[in-house]
């Protein structure tokens, strides 16, 4: 079944492509024919390896590669096959080459992957990059295990090309309430009265537990399978990058670092194999000019999960 033919109910507010609008994104694509028309601001409906020949050399500020983990998943039109660990970590060394030349020297790259490919992504990244940390984000979702530990989380490599990058550590501070409020002769220590309430802004560290799966109540959602929460994306983004910095994800899916760039004011390129996927980014770039949004994320600062209600 196409995913438009799908029936949702009313307060269902997940983002489909709808079939009459697939014409006309598509004209919003590159393709194999787009040779001298610059990449930037568009998605590339090819896959990377045929794609990345459209982006200049040392021109990329921060890669973002969500790549296909080592899992057999459907993605549409393609499907990646698990393989032996050593076959996967090579598969991705492949990839990482031919998008190594795309990067400025400052650039800094963040690499998703699941706890059975994070050693794979390590091998790869320590091999060819300075590698800076391993962020590793709490997974809401996950199903339950009868024998194993349920499987709740996931890493995100960070690395850069040298030691001359960008990070805005006040750019990625994180709101919070506070529990026990301490006080020093009688004032706030390091914490602020807001609307009744106690907040404290703290630095990031590498463990987030304030990212939220998007879902189905959440216009952000889509029906791509392993689609990436906005908020996850913003923080690398906001981080390791400033305005009008450009931005490269070549497995780039539902669009969602492309999304969060432009909402946030830098330039994108996104590469995807698949056509649908393509639509339903341009869809959500569209969007994005009407809601620039990004839950969670609000006043310039991160606010931890299920906070809505406080962020008035
Ligand atoms: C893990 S998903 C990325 C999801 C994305 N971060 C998002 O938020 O929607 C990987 C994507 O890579 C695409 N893909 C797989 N092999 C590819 C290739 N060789 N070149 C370009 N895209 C590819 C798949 O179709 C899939 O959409």
């Amino acid at each position: 079944m196409k995913n438009y033919e799908k029936k949702r109910a009313k307060n269902n507010r997940t983002t489909f492509v709808a079939e009459e609008e697939i014409s006309d994104l598509k004209k919003h694509l590159l393709s194999k024919s787009s040779k001298n028309t610059s990449p930037l601001n568009k998605i590339i409906n090819l896959s990377m390896e045929d794609g990345i020949g459209l982006v200049e050399d040392n021109s990329v500020d921060l890669l973002f590669l969500d790549p296909p983990y080592n899992l057999t998943k459907d993605y549409g039109n393609n499907t990646f096959k698990q393989t032996k660990q050593s076959k996967y970590e090579s598969i991705f060394e492949n990839w990482f080459l031919l998008l190594l030349p795309k990067l400025k020297t400052t650039a800094s790259i963040y690499v998703c992957c699941d706890w059975k490919t994070s050693q794979a992504i390590f091998n790869v990244l320590k091999r060819h990059v300075i590698v800076q940390n391993r962020i590793t984000w709490e997974r809401e979702k996950g199903r339950g295990a009868k024998s194993n530990w349920k499987n709740c989380s996931e890493d995100v490599w960070f690395a850069t090309l040298s030691s001359d990058y960008i990070f805005n550590v006040d750019a990625v501070k994180l709101k919070r309430k506070v529990i026990a409020p301490y006080r020093v002769n009688g004032e706030a220590k390091d914490w602020q009265h807001e609307a009744g309430q106690k907040f404290r802004l703290t630095h990031p560290s590498n463990l987030w537990t304030d990212i939220t799966i998007p879902f189905w109540s959440m216009p952000e959602n889509t029906d791509h399978p392993t689609q990436k929460p906005e908020k996850l994306v913003a923080k690398t983004i906001l981080a390791s990058t400033n305005e009008n910095d450009l931005v490269l994800d070549p497995f780039i899916g539902s669009g969602t670092t492309a999304v969060v760039a432009k909402k946030l004011g830098r330039k994108y390129i996104g590469i995807e194999l698949n056509e649908e996927y393509c639509c339903l980014a341009e869809k959500r770039l569209t969007m994005a000019d009407e809601s620039p949004d990004i839950q969670g994320y609000k006043d310039g600062v991160f606010w931890e999960r299920n906070s809505l209600s406080d962020q008035k």
